[in-house]
């Protein structure tokens, strides 16, 4: 049975918060590095979410828009700054992530309303046909790993000038795809007795 994401958004969890320091930290160094080198980036978030949790707190697309500030504010004084293009991809929740966009972000982001499935490619053929020397970042953190299709990343490397990719998993989710793609039966009560013994490990620690 699919899990029930409903209340997904509601806090932050602390799952969520490391997420995202992780990409917090991951981004100003790239957004830094990647702008001295002078072309334009596309950075696209393909599972965006509503921006903001319920409590205020940044999601995924806030996030790499605070990592942004924090580069361009180093940047500042330099060579003209290429162009950065946010685009975030997001299937249900697209209008409070619209409105909780910064107004000072709003020229360089665009929502892209319907499914990552459909719309990646599109995304990525046009970008390509407008600008080869772009940089492309890939920002993934869906719910589950079904609708993600390797052969669209193998690509990515020979089209673009540089090509990053951030997927976040979640672990069980990935190991019972696993089990499914290589038709190994994955049994929950394993995987309940996995998830104690994590915790009593982690206790220990
Ligand atoms: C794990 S949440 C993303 C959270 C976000 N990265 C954050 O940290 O704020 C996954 C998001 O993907 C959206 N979603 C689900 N299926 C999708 C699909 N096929 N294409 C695009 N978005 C989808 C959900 O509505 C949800 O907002």
């Amino acid at each position: 049975m699919p899990k029930d994401n409903s209340d997904f958004f509601k806090h932050k969890k602390i799952w969520s918060e490391v997420k995202d320091e992780l990409l917090g930290c991951y981004m100003v160094p790239y957004f830094n590095k990647i702008l001295s080198m002078g072309n334009p980036i596309l950075y696209v978030d393909c599972f965006a979410g509503k921006g903001k949790f319920d409590d205020g707190k940044a999601g995924s697309p806030l996030t790499a828009l605070q990592s942004l500030d924090k580069s361009i504010e180093a940047y500042h004084g330099r060579y003209p700054m290429p162009t950065v293009s946010m685009k975030f991809i997001e299937l249900n929740h697209y209008q409070d992530l619209d409105s909780n966009i910064p107004l000072q972000h709003l020229g360089r982001c665009k929502v892209i309303v319907g499914k990552f499935e459909d719309n990646i490619k599109p995304l990525l053929q046009n970008a390509m046909s407008l600008n080869r020397a772009l940089n492309v970042f890939l920002y993934v953190d869906p719910y589950g790993v079904k609708v993600l299709n390797a052969t669209l990343f193998d690509s990515l490397a020979v089209a673009f000038s540089t090509a990053e990719l951030l997927i976040n998993l979640n672990s069980f989710g990935f190991i019972r795809e696993a089990c499914r793609v290589k038709k190994v039966t994955f049994r929950e009560r394993e995987k309940m007795k996995f998830s104690v013994t994590l915790k009593s490990m982690i206790a220990r620690f």
